[in-house]
């Protein structure tokens, strides 16, 4: 298969990307972000780590209007989109997923699938069948009619994969989703998210813990600490990188992930 091929430089354009500048963030004196830069591309996953605490949500948050920045822009194909709803957003291609459950707890799996695709305009017919296919994808397919909320955390976390993905983004940006997934699930895992670069070359961010996923499924990585970005580059690189090691890897030798 060879290495994961990069954003080519038609992808590199500013209409084909998402960009945060120089955002920051403060909640009453905490400084969640501090002038953070990032940009994604579509056809590339660019992983977000960092311990917790570090602003890796309220980054993602600020990219999806679901918070605004203290100070700095965010623009979406070179188009500043600040201060746009998340629901415009939703419509203009960008999708998220949740660090913590925004499922409708009494739809079942299907439904919540389907409801995500209405709500960017699809029609009854084509919404059942984008949902069925991202069932499939995301091995679901046994569980669409469990209610949403007696999933286990791993299928939660996918549901809102699913979720995500049935609204055809161009970029997503994925909040742990692969946490509380059984060890033995994560390559699975990894190659959705390399199937949504590769075959429909949305952009990717992945934020997770598991550093293993993030070295082998990423183009690049970006490291928050304290709000601010401690290191930027290629999965090589970063794996040099002592502070990083000091910062990251230090904590998630003790990080369990219970
Ligand atoms: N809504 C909020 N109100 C107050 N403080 C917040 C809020 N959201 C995040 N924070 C604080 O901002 C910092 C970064 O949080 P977060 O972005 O959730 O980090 P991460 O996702 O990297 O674990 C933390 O100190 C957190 O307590
Ligand atoms: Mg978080």
């Amino acid at each position: 298969m060879g290495s994961p091929a990069p954003a080519s430089e038609l992808e590199r354009r500013p209409e084909e990307t998402l960009r945060a500048s120089a955002v920051s963030r403060s909640f009453e004196g905490v400084r969640a972000l501090q002038e953070v830069t990032l940009e994604l591309h579509r056809h590339e996953v660019v992983g977000l780590v960092g311990p917790n605490g570090a602003g890796k949500s309220t980054l993602v948050n600020l990219l999806t209007g679901f918070d605004l920045p203290t100070s700095g822009t965010v623009e979406l194909r070179g188009r500043e989109i600040t201060r746009w709803s998340a629901h415009r957003r939703t419509r203009s291609g960008l999708a998220r997923t949740f660090q913590h459950s925004r499922s409708f707890r009494a739809l079942s799996v299907r439904e919540n699938v389907e409801v995500a695709a209405l709500g960017v305009g699809a029609r009854g017919r084509e919404a059942r069948r984008r949902a069925e296919e991202l069932l499939e994808r995301l091995a679901l397919t046994a569980l669409a009619d469990v209610r949403a909320d007696s999933l286990a955390q791993g299928d939660e976390r996918r549901l809102g994969v699913a979720r995500a993905l049935v609204t055809e983004p161009a970029f997503v940006l994925m909040d742990e989703p692969a946490a509380g997934l059984p060890e033995a699930e994560v390559p699975e895992f990894a190659a959705v998210v390399r199937a949504v670069r590769d075959d429909h070359r949305a952009g990717v961010l992945l934020i997770d813990h598991n550093m293993a996923l993030v070295m082998g499924v990423c183009d690049r990585i970006h490291v928050l600490d304290q709000g601010r970005t401690l290191a930027a580059g290629t999965p090589e690189e970063i794996r040099g990188d002592l502070n990083v090691a000091a910062a990251y890897l230090g904590e998630t030798a003790v990080d369990t992930d219970a």
